[in-house]
């Protein structure tokens, strides 16, 4: 429960009572009871008003009942952690003036033992850690004047509708960590000032409508680690005063924001630990006094949406920490939070912040970005950027770039703006989505693929079938989102398979799939055909051949190779087919020569065909490359060198240039390398996995490519 007392002090009801002024204890010189102390200590009402109190502390004793001839202007009796199982009003006669009752951690099985019916001076009562099981009507009626009743870590399991009767001035009721499976609004009606109520650590599913509605005075309330599923619209209606909320460890899966709008008055808001996936678009919105607001701690936690938090006009501290799966922060996440200073984002799986984000937020002071994966390319670029007003990075010295690897374990700070890009690669975090799930028949499955990058990347699926999915479009028991989430509806057998998202902008390309199992499926997977018939060539002219095949199977790791007749082997080609292609343009052929072009769809599915281009009718002038954009293209070379390490399965410049035509269809170009002059490294050939033949030649390829001609080629993606 320590979390539950770090909240209470962010929701700062708290915050007298725990900036301890270390008073020093005085001495109080009266006859003390055996083995106990006495002495002036300082105590604060449960108002927070100071006040220095004659305190008999009889602590850790093994008492089983209470020491006699207690000193008369006892205010403060400490009877922690003993063996007492029962008070009768008559040990505790004459005590007129005693303000504060601790019997934590003793041997109470019942109310009906404590028999304290007349101490009107008495504030706050402890009996923290006993055995109760059970509070019956009007179960502490005598105490007339109670603000602070502890009753946490017992083994309540039930509580009478009136047993807090006779309570009126009660201000803060302690119930955490007891056995109680509902919340019973009746209770409440005995407890018209209640400001405080902490209940987690119970067993209760349902919070019911209109649960809390007598607590009109409330001000904090504190439901963590209930295994709460979700939140109904109404079930926080009528607390009018609340200041601060806790859901903290619950079983929430998405935000309650239909409850959450009826608190009016919010300003501390605790979500953590829950197994939310997504804040979405609308999730916080219009809460005019929320102030502060923490999403830590959350296992499954993806993406921040575009307009997740949306017009919170007093919120100052957004903590979204510890979540190690959040890669991803649209950059348009946060919309008129005018009073914003401080943003915590560390220990998350954050690749980069975008500016956008930043630029949002008029009044930020410091951010925490350390422990995040940072890529210190383009997306990042902002820190060292002059335009903006300075924000104080909390923890510099260990907020390190990751990649690329160049700048890797650079502060990101003493990185450069120069030293950055103005564009990059999109980037699909590893903890987007797992490689592999399994998933009962029937079951409806979501995966959501987000990616950063500048500029802003789009998304697109492909299914085991090969299809080509494009967000806001849906097919079979398919639906792609705009956000690039697919859904898939009541799975079967059809829908095992290889599913490949591909994230691309105009610089390249990023894929990763997620193999889909079907469990409880005997019905078997039926092998596509192999593609040897439908491999062909549509159009072939001196220097290119349009190439097309079918694919009734989504093969993320498909490559062509190519090679002239009659060359060696190490002049042979290859390139990367992004995942969804079915239409190749090989270009920068040499005129009038046969090739021998293979598609491999895996290990087993090469096709081959032959081809022979066109002679030339007229010599090819060779292009004039101006220094500018020599100057331009050794810079994009510097950021593919970058990119190099990169584990994933993106397509750099180096293999294709994606282009957007008129009609938005992608356009792969080949880059600018002179033909037939490169060989590739012979160890290439060896390779198994395309993907690993592309990374490993690259950084060497790129380093000697020499631009002498600039004969770029185009495929078009059917
Ligand atoms: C109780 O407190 C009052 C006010 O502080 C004081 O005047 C009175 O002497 C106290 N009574 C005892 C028995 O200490
Ligand atoms: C290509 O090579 C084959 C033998 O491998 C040969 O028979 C054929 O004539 C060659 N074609 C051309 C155009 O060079
Ligand atoms: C490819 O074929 C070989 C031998 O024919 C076989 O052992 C291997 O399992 C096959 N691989 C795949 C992926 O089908
Ligand atoms: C293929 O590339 C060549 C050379 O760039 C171009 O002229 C041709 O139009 C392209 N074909 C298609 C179908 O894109």
């Amino acid at each position: 429960m320590g979390q539950i007392a770090i909240f209470v002090l962010l929701s700062n009801l708290q915050l007298v009572l725990s900036s301890s002024l270390v008073i020093q204890s005085m001495p109080w010189r009266v006859p003390c009871p055996h083995q106990c102390v006495c002495q002036i200590k300082p105590w604060y009402s449960p108002q927070s008003l100071y006040k220095e109190a004659p305190t008999v502390d009889c602590n850790d004793l093994l008492l089983i009942q209470l020491p006699t001839s207690l000193p008369q202007e006892t205010q403060t009796l400490r009877l922690q952690s003993n063996l007492i199982s029962s008070v009768d009003q008559g040990e505790l006669q004459g005590l007129v003036n005693l303000t504060e009752l601790d019997l934590s951690h003793n041997s109470f099985t019942s109310t009906r033992n404590l028999k304290i019916t007349n101490l009107p001076a008495l504030l706050s009562l402890h009996m923290d850690e006993n055995q109760l099981r059970h509070l019956p009507e009007a179960a502490l009626f005598g105490l007339p004047n109670l603000q602070e009743l502890y009753l946490n870590h017992n083994r309540l399991r039930s509580i009478s509708p009136g047993a807090f009767k006779g309570l009126d001035k009660l201000l803060r009721l302690h119930l955490n960590s007891n056995r109680l499976v509902v919340i019973d609004r009746r209770w409440f009606h005995a407890l018209p000032r209640l400001e405080v109520l902490m209940i987690g650590g119970n067993p209760v599913e349902i919070i019911q409508d209109l649960n809390f509605k007598p607590l009109n005075s409330l001000r904090s309330l504190v439901l963590a680690g209930m295994g709460l599923r979700e939140i109904s619209e109404r079930a926080l209606e009528g607390l009018e005063n609340l200041e601060s909320i806790s859901f903290y460890d619950n079983n929430l899966i998405k935000v309650p924001k239909e409850a959450l709008q009826k608190l009016s008055g919010l300003k501390f808001l605790d979500l953590n630990k829950n197994p939310i996936q997504l804040v979405q678009r609308g999730d916080f919105q219009n809460m005019l006094h929320l102030k502060e607001l923490g999403l830590n701690n959350m296992e499954e936690l993806i993406s921040i949406e575009h307009s997740a938090m949306e017009n919170l006009p007093e919120l100052t501290k957004l903590e979204i920490t510890n979540n190690p799966r959040l890669s991803y922060i649209h950059p348009q996440a946060f919309h008129k939070l005018l009073s914003m200073e401080t943003l915590m984002l560390n220990s998350n799986a954050l690749s980069a912040l975008h500016s956008q984000t930043v630029r949002s937020l008029p009044s930020l002071q410091e951010i925490s970005l350390h422990s995040n994966p940072i890529r210190c390319d383009c997306l990042i670029r902002w820190v060292g950027s002059d335009d903006d007003k300075p924000v104080r990075f909390i923890e510099p010295q260990s907020t390190f770039c990751s990649e690329p690897p160049e700048l890797k374990s650079r502060q990101v700070k003493d990185v450069s703006f120069r030293e950055m890009a103005d564009s990059c690669l999109p980037l699909i975090a590893p903890s987007t989505f797992p490689s592999y799930i399994k998933v009962e028949y029937g079951d409806s499955v979501a995966l959501h693929c987000r990616a950063l990058a500048e500029p802003e990347p789009s998304i697109y699926w492909v299914i085991p079938q090969g299809v080509r999915l494009t967000p806001s479009s849906s097919y079979g028991r398919y639906q792609v989102l705009t956000e690039g989430t697919l859904e898939i509806f009541g799975v079967t057998a059809e829908e095992m398979g290889v599913y490949t998202c591909v994230a691309q902008n105009q610089v390249g390309a990023d894929t990763r799939s997620l193999t889909l199992q079907v469990e409880g499926n005997n019905l078997g997977y039926t092998k596509s055909k192999k593609i040897e018939d439908r491999f062909e060539v549509q159009d072939v002219t001196v220097r290119h051949a349009l190439l097309s095949w079918q694919a009734s199977r989504n093969i993320p790791n498909a490559y062509l190779s190519w090679v002239a007749n009659g060359s060696l082997d190490h002049y042979k080609h290859s390139i990367r087919i992004l995942a969804g292609t079915r239409r190749f343009n090989l270009t920068r052929l040499q005129p009038d020569t046969q090739y021998t072009v293979c598609l491999h769809l895996g290990a087993n599915d090469t096709a081959c065909i032959l081809l022979k281009t066109k002679e030339a009718p007229t010599p090819d002038p060779l292009p004039d490359l101006t220094p500018a954009l020599l100057l331009a293209v050794s810079a994009l070379l510097l950021l593919l060198v970058a990119r190099a390490c990169h584990g994933g399965h993106s397509l750099r410049l180096k293999d294709h240039i994606l282009e957007f035509d008129k009609h938005h269809t992608t356009v792969l170009t080949q880059e600018a390398k002179p033909f037939m002059t490169v060989p590739m490294p012979e160890k290439l050939q060896k390779q198994q996995n395309p993907d690993k033949v592309l990374s490993d030649g690259r950084g060497n390829d790129l380093r000697s490519v020499s631009l002498g001609k600039n004969d770029l080629g185009q495929a078009t993606k059917a």
